[in-house]
């Protein structure tokens, strides 16, 4: 049976899961579209262009710089305005960004995760996106993406926002020089992980490096050990109910985390996640657990001396989220936004913007010399390996759901209550709605 059939027999309910099935399949045949809603401008002649987005540190903020330049070489009488909301993930972000939405003030265009957090939260029921037809078709974006990338940002056919990357949420990231001198080589299961935890502990070396001052660093963590002890099927079941969140395995995984927070850094809760890899790089911790964003803070930081492997238990699965970028009703400057669209879904654009930013296109023809080796290694890894959706990067679950998850990981963090988090969580998922 081939893969993408396989995908599509297995994970028929999960939304993002149609991303796996046809991560290497050709784009369709566009139906033909009558008088499409959207279409691209032919030049930008001036005013503004506000982008939204929470890129603020170093290999986020140089990626959008790359394609803020090709911009403005393209359209030098658009003043673009960069309005961005630090805090990882979107945490301060989509708060402003509701407020925004919801008091008919939107910004030109705005980073949005594709899958749940796209189409749930603004899409349906709150109808805010221009969908993107004619864009896509004039562009060729039609043709552009991976089928199962194109039925993600769609809703009924329809495109509704255009994806520039493809992240990787499982990685664990170590210190080169540190695990050599100390003799330790990377961890592949959480025994492995463990056991270079222990050795790193008692050189004085901080094992793991955590910064979730914004929560969606530990419920990152969680997720991956989520994956690494229930696999492929047992982990997207959790987002479909196929999976019941009172599962052994779950008390397995809710163990497992528990007891890797006893191997952080003491400081986790006031660290982002690039101040904790900040520890990493200064050899004073080992390893993180963090998506591959932190390829490019490592590139804008020039540090080198990086090794990665997939987190425990990971191997051969890929913990995959996308940034899209769309494009609200009612905007002010409409003919900016769609000429900076047509862009960011383009090859220049996307190959300006992802070596920068430690993400792969989401375009399927991107060169793969510019990129760097970890990068090369995440697009062989994108075509091969199985595909999960990231929960703390908007692609497993809806808007809600994943704040209650967050809320409870949070509270798991320091409280350590397996019994009543693993009960809480299975009432989370009935309150989504998606279990019974
Ligand atoms: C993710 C986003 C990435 C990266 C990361 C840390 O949600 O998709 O592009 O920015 O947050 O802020």
């Amino acid at each position: 049976m081939s893969r993408n059939i396989r995908w599509a027999l297995v994970l028929s309910l999960a939304l993002i899961v149609l991303v796996i099935a046809a991560a290497c399949a050709p784009a369709p045949t566009p139906a033909p579209t009558a008088a499409p809603p959207t279409a691209a401008p032919k030049a930008a002649a001036g005013g503004k262009l506000e982008i939204f987005s929470w890129w603020t540190t170093g290999g986020e903020a140089a990626g959008l710089e790359g394609v803020y330049a090709l911009y403005k070489k393209a359209n030098p009488g658009v003043e673009v305005v960069n309005a961005t909301v630090a805090g990882g993930a979107g945490s301060n972000a989509k708060a402003v960004l509701k407020t925004r939405m919801l008091g008919g003030d939107p910004p030109d265009s705005f980073q949005v995760h594709m899958g749940h957090e796209l189409i749930d939260t603004w899409v349906t029921p709150a109808d805010k996106m221009e969908d993107l037809s004619a864009l896509f078709t004039q562009n060729g974006l039609d043709k552009a993406f991976p089928k199962g990338v194109l039925d993600i940002v769609s809703y009924q056919g329809k495109p509704y926002s255009v994806p520039v990357n493809i992240h990787r949420a499982n990685v664990l990231w170590y210190n080169k020089k540190v695990f050599a001198a100390n003799n330790l080589t990377a961890p592949k299961t959480f025994d492995d992980f463990f056991k270079v935890a222990d050795a790193l502990k008692a050189k004085g070396i901080a094992p793991l490096a955590l910064g979730d001052k914004d929560s969606f660093a530990s419920v990152q963590l969680f997720e991956t050990i989520l994956i690494g002890t229930l696999g492929v099927d047992g982990y997207t079941g959790l987002w479909t109910g196929a999976t019941k969140w009172t599962d052994p395995k779950v008390t397995d995984s809710l163990n497992t985390f528990k007891k890797m927070l006893t191997y952080t850094n003491s400081d986790h809760a006031a660290l982002t996640w690039d101040q904790a890899n900040d520890l990493l790089i200064q050899g004073k911790a080992g390893m993180t657990v963090m998506g591959d964003w932190i390829d490019g803070d490592y590139t804008a930081k020039k540090f080198t001396d990086y090794g990665w492997v997939a987190s425990p238990g990971n191997d051969g699965i890929f913990d995959a989220l996308s940034d899209t970028f769309g494009l609200p009703k009612g905007v002010k400057n409409r003919d900016n936004a769609l000429k900076f669209l047509a862009l960011l879904g383009s090859k220049e654009g996307q190959e300006a913007f992802n070596p920068k930013k430690g993400s792969i296109c989401a375009r399927s023809d991107c060169d793969p010399k510019l990129f760097d080796e970890y990068l090369q290694s995440a697009m062989k890894d994108w075509t091969t390996n199985k595909i999960v959706p990231s929960l703390a990067h908007g692609a497993a679950a809806k808007e809600g759901w994943l704040t209650s998850i967050s809320d409870l990981v949070v509270a798991f963090v320091t409280k350590g209550d397996v019994a009543a988090t693993q009960t809480a969580l299975a009432k989370a998922c009935v309150d989504a709605a998606v279990c019974k």
